[in-house]
């Protein structure tokens, strides 16, 4: 059986790394498609670099566009790769545009599609990923989910039992990996901060960064909260053009306990965020990762896709409301936030059972 795997943005190199390896330790023939969504070294290279991934065996160099124009790239050039390489399945991971445009791909080209992290809803349809998870999980053959949840809304969409195979989140496994690594870092220091006395900050979501009214309130709301604890804000390139355009790069510099900084790469940054004091974030795979790591996190949105952060993790939804947001920074500043516990299958060995389940296929 050959497999191609595919990787596309920043969220895609920590989900597929693990599988390459067990793959590689299967000896399950593979080939690595990157489709250039991501590029810069920030976004892409020191990701590869860091965790060891293999280089690519094809790029499709899509780079960024409109999501109607980047999805059509890769279908055309990735339709092209299929033909070539003629696999027999082809693997996509998360629900960015790469994972979709794959997806449809394979499936008309009649090619076993897998996908990695399936079956996870945040209901709102004006996420873009939201679409992508939609559209992968109704054309593909085997859905490897990352939490009970995500089965649950598989079957009520229709989804056959024997398809959907409950093998735990391989983002995960990257982290149990890669910590040991990371703690060499001292990260904090570089920013002349000492552990558990700051907070991180991610933002890129779209409805949180492309409106400037929404951006400003977020803004505000910042502005109290790095009064009372320093906030290392490592800034998406979404983000950093939308603060620009809209004419708010002032505001942001003007915060004295804001520290600014280009997006970090996977080590770094997860030894940052492992020794805080808690996160705020938009991100959906940070929300997995304090929960694994038992930090509290602020999640900046209206809805999540991984409820189980909430209910068994420690993670607040506290969507854009001021009040809100800061009621749950004083709960963690007073009391310490919730204690929270580590989801089950959530221990570093997914990816084993992933390839398990192919191998018998
Ligand atoms: C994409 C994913 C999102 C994921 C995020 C993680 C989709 C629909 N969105 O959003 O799910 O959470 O990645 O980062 O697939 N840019 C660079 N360098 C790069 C890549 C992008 O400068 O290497 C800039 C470009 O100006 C681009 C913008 O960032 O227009 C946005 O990139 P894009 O890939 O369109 O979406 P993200 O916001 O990164």
């Amino acid at each position: 059986m050959k497999i191609i795997n595919v990787v596309g943005a920043r969220p895609n190199f920590m989900k597929i790394n693990p599988i390459i390896r067990a793959m590689n330790a299967a000896g399950l023939p593979q080939v690595l498609v990157h489709t250039g969504q991501h590029y810069d070294e920030s976004m892409s290279d020191s990701f590869f670099r860091e965790l060891g991934i293999p280089e690519p065996d094809i790029n499709l160099e899509v780079g960024s566009s409109s999501h109607a124009r980047q999805t059509a790239q890769i279908m055309m050039r990735f339709e092209e790769t299929c033909l070539e390489v003629k696999p027999d399945m082809v693997l996509v991971v998360g629900d960015v545009n790469s994972t979709a445009a794959c997806s449809l791909v394979a499936a008309k080209l009649g090619i076993a599609v897998s996908h990695v992290e399936a079956g996870l809803r945040s209901g709102d349809r004006s996420m873009p990923e939201e679409i992508n998870r939609l559209v992968t999980d109704v054309l593909a053959d085997h859905l490897f989910t990352t939490s009970r949840d995500a089965d649950e809304n598989l079957l009520r969409e229709g989804i056959p039992l024997a398809k959907i195979h409950f093998t735990g989140n391989t983002m995960i496994d990257s982290l149990v990996l890669q910590l040991d690594k990371a703690k060499d870092r001292a990260t904090h220091r570089r920013f002349g901060l000492k552990p558990y006395n700051y907070a991180v900050l991610t933002l890129h979501r779209p409805a949180n960064v492309d409106d400037r009214q929404q951006l400003r309130n977020l803004l505000g709301t910042l502005r109290i909260i790095q009064e009372e604890l320093p906030v290392v804000f490592p800034i998406h390139p979404r983000t950093r053009n939308n603060l620009e355009e809209l004419d708010l790069m002032s505001e942001v510099e003007k915060m004295p306990h804001l520290v600014l900084t280009d997006p970090l790469s996977y080590l770094d940054f997860l030894d940052l965020y492992r020794l805080s004091k808690l996160v705020l974030t938009d991100s959906g795979g940070i929300q997995e990762e304090t929960t694994f790591l038992q930090i509290p996190c602020i999640t900046l949105r209206e809805n999540t896709e991984r409820p189980v952060t909430v209910t068994e993790g420690t993670n607040y939804l506290t969507g854009r409301d001021r009040e809100k947001i800061l009621a749950a920074f004083r709960e963690i500043l007073d009391r310490g936030g919730k204690q929270g516990q580590i989801p089950e299958y959530w221990d570093g060995h997914a990816a084993e059972r992933i390839v398990e389940v192919l191998k018998a296929l």
